[in-house]
């Protein structure tokens, strides 16, 4: 089949390889409809994220057809329309039992590779890395769904291939992270970025009840999207001298009730704070740079949730003190996806939530290394590009 894998750091190539096969009887073989491009990708694109292998297949967000299916399947059939969440789940581990899909004890075939920084291995991930698990990634022309009854949900009619495909990972991320900040009726919630998971988590802010929604970003398009889709307020980060300031000044003193962070470890930023991150990541004495999730931190008003989405490794300079003094509760995770599908599949049917106006751009699958470009640099307003196999 043909498939986009990693050659190394920034070289994305479509190439044939083995088709995937049943290993286990709970498996299913999917026939991919529809995947796009994550901000995550971009973290071992870049070579922030260690553990990929020239030759692995990549790719987390996506839907499709079931082909084949294990002995032991029962839930799903051949011809099923689905989405799969990005982490695999054997949805019978306490983890799993208990909600905390990410964390699932079962799919992560070498827990060697993550227990010394963690201590406990987190589930695994299709097309992220081996310290993820080394599963094979979703843009091809088919994939191995492991635990198939736990992780192929159906998708009902009235909801197209595209608003499905987005269930995958960027609207149950952004569901998860609205959801971790106790929205009660008048809050506030403030937003860093508003890629794919950042406008999803102010359309989930929106639906948990939040009277304000504020969104930050430099991309104008990103930030239009913010309005238009959302009815967000806006700031570009780069038109005001600093943005906690600006959000006090808009929440008349008392800062957001709850700030989400959907940048991640790739922030950019102005000022002399991110020239220094820059420069400790570029020397590899640091993975992250930290600028968005300081500022949340300390734009948050004192007592308020820190909803942390964007994906860190190593962060220097980490406001442990403030976060203390000002008694913030710290929420996050990996999105733990299964846990929201019934709840995200009835907002899409019910157009409470419409997450396909992220797909801007759509390539064939042999285009791919040029979508994920076009994402990357944020070309022609891309911010999702969706790869058609
Ligand atoms: N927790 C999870 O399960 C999960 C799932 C998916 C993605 N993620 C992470 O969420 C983050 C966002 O993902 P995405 O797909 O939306 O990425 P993206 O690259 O499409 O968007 C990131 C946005 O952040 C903006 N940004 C950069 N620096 C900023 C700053 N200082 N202030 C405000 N905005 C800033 C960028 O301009 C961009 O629009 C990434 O770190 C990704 O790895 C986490
Ligand atoms: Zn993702
Ligand atoms: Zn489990």
């Amino acid at each position: 089949m043909r498939a986009l894998y990693w050659n190394g750091v920034n070289d994305l190539r479509v190439g044939t390889v083995k088709d995937p096969e049943i290993v286990n009887p709970h498996d299913a073989i999917l026939r991919v409809t529809l995947s796009t491009t994550c901000g995550s990708d971009l973290h071992f694109i870049d070579g922030y994220i260690p553990t990929m292998k020239a030759g692995d297949v990549i790719g987390h967000e996506f839907m499709g057809v079931i082909e084949d299916v294990g002995p032991e399947v029962k839930k799903v059939k051949k011809g099923d329309r689905v989405v799969v969440p990005s982490f695999i789940v054997c949805g019978q581990c306490w983890y799993c039992q208990h909600d905390l899909y990410s964390l699932c004890d079962n799919t992560h075939p070498k827990p060697e590779l993550q227990e010394p920084l963690l201590g406990y291995p987190t589930a695994g991930i299709y097309g992220y890395t081996h310290a993820f698990g080394g599963y094979a990634g979703a843009h091809a022309q088919f994939v191995r769904v492991p635990f198939a009854d736990n992780d192929c949900f159906t998708v009902p009619d009235g909801v197209s291939d595209e608003q499905a495909l987005f269930l995958s990972d960027a609207a149950p991320t952004g569901y998860m992270g609205a959801d971790f900040c106790n929205i009660r009726p008048g809050d506030t919630v403030a937003v860093w970025g508003c890629g794919g998971v950042g406008l999803m988590a102010q359309q989930s802010a929106r639906l948990f009840g939040a009277e304000r929604v504020i969104a930050i970003d430099r991309f104008p398009e990103r930030l239009a999207m913010a309005r238009e889709h959302v009815g967000s307020e806006t700031i570009d980060y780069t038109q005001v001298d600093n943005v906690p300031d600006a959000l006090k000044e808009m929440t008349r003193g008392r800062g957001p009730d709850a700030c989400i962070d959907a940048v991640g470890m790739e922030a950019h930023g102005t000022g002399l704070q991110y020239a220094y991150d820059r420069l400790k990541q570029t020397l590899r004495l640091q993975t992250d740079r930290g600028q968005a999730l300081r500022e949340a931190s300390l734009a948050c008003r004192k007592g308020g949730v820190l909803s942390v989405l964007g994906v860190y490794g190593v962060i220097d300079k980490f406001p442990m003190g403030l976060i203390m003094n000002k008694g913030l509760t710290v929420r996050t995770a990996q999105q733990h996806g299964q846990a929201y599908m019934k709840r995200l599949l009835g907002h899409a049917q019910k157009g409470e939530l419409n997450p396909s106006f992220l797909a801007t751009h759509r390539f064939s699958l042999e285009d791919a290394p040029r979508g994920y470009d076009m994402f990357k640099h944020k070309k022609d307003g891309c911010v999702r590009a969706v790869f058609v196999p």
